[in-house]
């Protein structure tokens, strides 16, 4: 049986998600790609244990997640049955609707019809009652805006969520959203929108509009799928995401250009004493509006280094702008 290690919560860093009364860890960990039937239920297992015993509270989900799309969710909720449910309380799971999930005209985008169906699925696949972040995973252009929203409040007037989010909405997006919301009694507790060094479209509007309006930021893809790692510094190796099948990253955008830039970060970061990897994570946790950063892996040696990112996340002056200098090349 597993026991949680009893020093879980002492080397990680919590903070509050916008104007809120949820502590998220700076550190949560997604089960985008490498949870999903395709991998062996033990090396999942082993990935989530891991970083639940180094204080990481804070566990991402989609309807989507997988390969095949709803195993990760499948693994996780076996994860539960087996070994976590005496810490569900001490964890912030959370999950989405807004991709393809099912055939027909009702299992995509951001219908009310598709949104509930598909929260009562992921809570059936997860063998939950509720999940504690409901999120609209992408803007729908053709459902009204209102009708998605409806669809998270509905979701917890139901009690299926305690929180809802968005994701992928623009800053434009985001703040008629989050007044609709309002509007209906409800705050929105945060936006997964995708932040690293290597894209920074939310400096540009959205950030602004989440301080005003008191809402959390929990970046996805801070590593950039492994590009702000050592992991390509040597070629495209044959067990990572650019080597494999995944659709989001193959061998042509592990480009020349952006493995040159990794390098040149690499050297930033040794001379603060850290890897490449963690101080791509402390460079976006530095951030104000940033609660947390999400961080995908494919074994528990990454969960262990990226940790190791909230030793140091302080940037001097004269980093920042080494590092923007980079970016900016
Ligand atoms: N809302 C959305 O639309 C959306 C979209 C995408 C992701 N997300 C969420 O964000 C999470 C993270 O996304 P992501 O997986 O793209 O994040 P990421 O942290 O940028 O990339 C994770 C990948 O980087 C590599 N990696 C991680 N740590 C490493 C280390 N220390 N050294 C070398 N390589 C390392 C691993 O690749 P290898 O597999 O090559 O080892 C790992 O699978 C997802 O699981 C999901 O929960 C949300």
């Amino acid at each position: 049986m597993y026991l949680a290690k009893t020093d879980r919560y002492q080397a990680m860093q919590y903070k509050r998600c916008g104007k809120s009364g949820l502590l998220l860890p700076r550190i949560s960990l997604g089960l985008w790609q490498n949870f999903g039937g395709k991998v062996p239920y033990e090396i999942s297992r082993e990935m989530v244990c891991a970083a639940f015993g180094a204080g990481i509270t804070h566990f991402d989900l989609a309807n989507n997640y997988g390969p095949p799309a709803g195993s990760a969710e499948e693994t996780f909720g076996k994860l539960l049955k087996q070994d976590l449910h005496p810490y569900r309380d001490e964890m912030v799971i959370s999950t989405k609707a807004g991709y393809t999930m099912w055939q027909g005209p009702y299992g995509d985008w951001g219908s009310k019809k598709y949104m509930i169906s598909s929260l009562d699925q992921s809570l059936k696949r997860m063998g939950l009652e509720y999940v504690d972040i409901f999120y609209h995973h992408r803007p729908d252009p053709e459902t009204p805006m209102e009708e998605s929203m409806d669809a998270l409040v509905t979701a917890l007037r139901q009690g299926k969520c305690l929180y809802v989010g968005l994701s992928n909405y623009n800053a434009e997006q985001t703040k008629r959203a989050v007044g609709i919301l309002r509007e209906m009694g409800v705050h929105c507790l945060i936006h997964q929108p995708r932040y690293s060094m290597f894209d920074r479209w939310v400096e540009n509007g959205l950030y602004d509009v989440l301080k005003e309006e008191g809402v959390g930021a929990i970046a996805f893809s801070p590593l950039a799928q492994g590009m702000l790692t050592g992991r390509y510094f040597n070629g495209i190796p044959a067990d990572s995401r650019a080597g494999g099948d995944s659709v989001s990253l193959d061998a042509h955008r592990v480009t020349p250009e952006k493995v040159e830039k990794a390098k040149k970060l690499d050297k930033v970061a040794q001379a603060r004493g850290q890897s490449l990897a963690q101080m791509a994570l402390a460079w976006v946790l530095e951030k104000e509006q940033t609660t947390s950063v999400i961080i995908g892996a494919s074994r528990v040696q990454q969960i262990a280094e990226n940790l190791g990112a909230l030793n140091n996340l302080e940037f001097t002056a004269e980093e920042l702008s080494a590092i923007d200098q980079i970016l900016g090349d």
